[in-house]
């Protein structure tokens, strides 16, 4: 399809005329069968609501084939809908607008859809297996044409996926203002997802997904990079020492798949096991992975001569990561650092394989006989959490990845709680990003560069690396070394292709990095070195974006953590310091109900505006949170607002006194 055919296709939205009926395209990755939890009258129901969107000429067709969808699918995507241009980020101009800002929008919404990016692109999910950008096609046609008309004067507002309108506002105002999965708070349990999705009026948008801000596999290694060489340094302080320094972990999946190769330029010798062959191949083709092992001897052979010779090389185990721990405890090797990455948020349907079975054998198992299943993952986490308790009283330093490994131990009975109700180890956000990283504003910032062209993308790449040598040479010792990581990470992210569909970039970095990086790539724009528009965003993984009481906060420890008033006032307060779009969303990580989460896109055209809207969102974007983890009492957080405080005389935050813990004794 040509591009002014294209245009002319995204202009008439919802067609007039029904589209031929769509093939179901098996060569794809489909998302799986949702569960049939709607009654007879709810099914009535969920049709009545997309044919909501139709002209009633076209009801009775669609209602039959509607209705088959819901029963085949327990979804109804209206797959007849689905375009037939390609989906990706094309260059902005190519977008029919009449708003840069709308356009720049349909670029970013575009590359979470992409083939290339999205996990299961037809039914519209970006990744985690339901992280929604819409419900269904009839909502991306007319959100497109929506974005295609609409003014800088105007706002859209999607309601889960729905685009409601474009109601007036003013050139200031958010063009899109997102809300994912809002529920009255008694209406948040997981079935009520299943529930309410199927009837067509919410949808679960992860983080990344339905917030349009979503850019491949990058995002995740930069992460976990960060994460395991801090981990690494927590046991050691010295580079050298570090090196053949041992990890053990388990997960070669989407995220988890990250974490060889973030071992690998931590420069220690890792060990991931993974059940499934096709993961370990995968990860294993793209290079992530060095070595795969199938025989244990042969690999403990292997780790030996690894260690010995202080090789960074990351191997894998193709098999069950209880056989591989318990191995280790018989052969007493000493294991430096420990992890796990399974899928322990969803331990009874897939997410974490029993010791002693084959996938197939288990998969068998867990749908034909779901109790006994259930019976064999327990007993295998107390295995599991039995051989990490060994190695760690022998020094090993063991963390949770935020995947419920800790949770889910306890739960199977495992000897993982301290007498007071704590858990043994600490989880990644309590020990390593929290501390390390949220406190003092460090978070992942990103941006994508709208004229989908590379070379924009070096040059913003130059210009980040630019700014934060410059903070280098004066920032207090506190930062000195996130800054210096963050720099080594720069400089190579070009060499280490790590784009996958738009040409975007993750760099963590603080409210004052985030500010002059902008600042820079909006002069960049202005002066016409940068050749169009550049997207700032972040994922909601963030300092002040995501109130999640076993993850994002977890190192908020007065009580607060089980509150979502930091998420929702982030999300407030972008709206109308400047962003683009702003969104809010329940879920997303860790599950339904159990988290809130924002996040931003803002959009850079050179103009003074653009200016004025960087520095005014962007500060309160991270210094919201920071403020918040301070009146916790974190002590890194106290230290980074003070330290604000005195560079902006505008900025008043309330600090908490700390209480000599001794009066307290035998009060009550
Ligand atoms: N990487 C991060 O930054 C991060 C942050 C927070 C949470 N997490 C959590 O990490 C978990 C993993 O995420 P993912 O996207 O990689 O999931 P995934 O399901 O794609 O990958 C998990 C892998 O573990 C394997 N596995 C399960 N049980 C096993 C066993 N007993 N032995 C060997 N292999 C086994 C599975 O085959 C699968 O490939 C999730 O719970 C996620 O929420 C990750």
């Amino acid at each position: 399809m040509t591009t002014p055919e294209f245009k002319k296709t995204v202009l008439a939205g919802i067609p007039n005329e029904l589209p031929a009926v769509k093939e179901f395209d098996k060569t794809l990755n489909h998302a799986p069968k949702r569960k049939d939890i709607l009654n007879e009258a709810e099914k009535k129901l969920a049709l009545r609501n997309a044919l909501r969107y139709f002209d009633k000429k076209h009801h009775a067709v669609l209602a039959k084939e509607f209705a088959e969808e819901l029963k085949t699918y327990g979804r109804i995507y209206m797959y007849r809908f689905r375009p037939d241009y390609k989906i990706y980020a094309r260059p902005i101009n190519d977008f029919p607008h009449q708003s840069k800002q709308a356009a720049a929008i349909m670029h970013m919404l575009s590359n979470n859809l992409d083939y290339a990016v999205a996990q299961h692109p037809h039914e519209l999910i970006t990744y985690g297996g339901n992280g929604a950008v819409f419900q269904n096609w009839a909502q991306y046609l007319l959100t497109m044409q929506y974005l295609a008309t609409i003014t800088d004067e105007q706002t859209l507002t999607l309601y889960s996926g729905h685009p409601m309108g474009i109601f007036p506002s003013h050139k200031d105002a958010p063009r899109v203002v997102i809300t994912n999965g809002m529920m009255i708070p008694n209406y948040s349990k997981p079935d009520d997802w299943e529930k309410f999705n199927a009837l067509g009026v919410t949808q679960y948008g992860q983080m990344t997904a339905g917030s349009f801000m979503y850019i491949g596999p990058q995002g995740i290694v930069h992460g976990t990079t960060i994460t395991v060489m801090n981990a690494a340094r927590k046991i050691s302080k010295s580079e050298e020492d570090r090196k053949g320094k041992l990890f053990v972990t388990c997960g070669l999946g989407g995220m988890s798949g990250a974490q060889p190769k973030a071992a690998k330029i931590a420069g220690l010798v890792s060990v991931t096991a993974e059940i499934n062959p096709k993961a370990a191949k995968t990860r294993h083709t793209q290079g992530w992975v060095d070595e795969l092992h199938e025989n244990l001897d042969e690999l403990i052979t292997r780790i030996k001569k690894a260690v010995a010779a202080k090789e960074a090389v990351s191997l894998a185990y193709q098999g069950n990561v209880v056989d591989l721990w318990e191995r280790l405890v018989k052969e007493n090797i000493k294991v430096d650092i420990g992890s796990d990455q399974t899928s322990l948020h969803n331990p009874w349907a897939g997410g974490y394989y029993p010791a002693g079975f084959s996938l197939e054998e288990s998969n068998k198992m867990m749908a034909e006989n779901p109790a006994q299943f259930k019976k064999e993952v327990q007993k295998t986490l107390v295995r599991h959490a039995n051989a990490v308790n060994t190695l760690a009283a022998k020094g090993m330093y063991f963390f949770d990845y935020g995947n419920a490994f800790l949770l889910e131990a306890s739960r199977a009975g495992a000897d993982i709680v301290n007498a007071d109700g704590t858990f043994k180890y600490k989880s990644y956000v309590q020990d390593i990003l929290g501390p390390m990283c949220f406190d003092y504003g460090f978070g992942p910032f990103r941006w994508v560069c709208t004229s989908a062209d590379a070379n924009d993308l070096k040059k913003t790449d130059e210009l980040a690396l630019e700014v934060l040598q410059d903070m280098y040479k004066t920032a207090p010792d506190e930062i000195k070394q996130q800054l210096s990581d963050n720099i080594a990470w720069i400089k190579n992210a070009m060499e280490n292709n790590l784009v996958v569909g738009s040409q975007a970039r993750i760099l963590y970095a603080d409210s004052e990095a985030r500010i002059r990086i902008a600042e820079a790539m909006n002069k960049a724009i202005a002066e016409n070195k940068i050749s169009a528009p550049v997207v700032l965003g972040r994922d909601h993984h963030d300092v002040s974006g995501t109130d999640s009481p076993y993850r994002e906060t977890s190192n908020i420890y007065d009580g607060s953590q089980f509150t979502a008033d930091m998420a929702v006032q982030n999300f407030v307060g972008d709206a109308f310091r400047g962003a683009t779009w702003i969104s809010l969303h329940n879920g997303g990580g860790v599950g339904w109900g159990e988290v809130m989460n924002g996040g931003f896109g803002l959009v850079l055209d050179g103009s003074a505006d653009a200016d004025r809207r960087l520095k005014q969102m962007l500060f309160w974007d991270v210094n919201n949170g920071i403020a918040r983890r301070s009146w916790a009492r974190n002590k890194e957080a106290l230290f980074a607002i003070k330290r604000e405080m005195n560079r902006t005389p505008n900025l008043k935050v309330t600090i908490p006194n700390l209480v000599d813990d001794n009066l307290l004794e035998g009060l009550v």
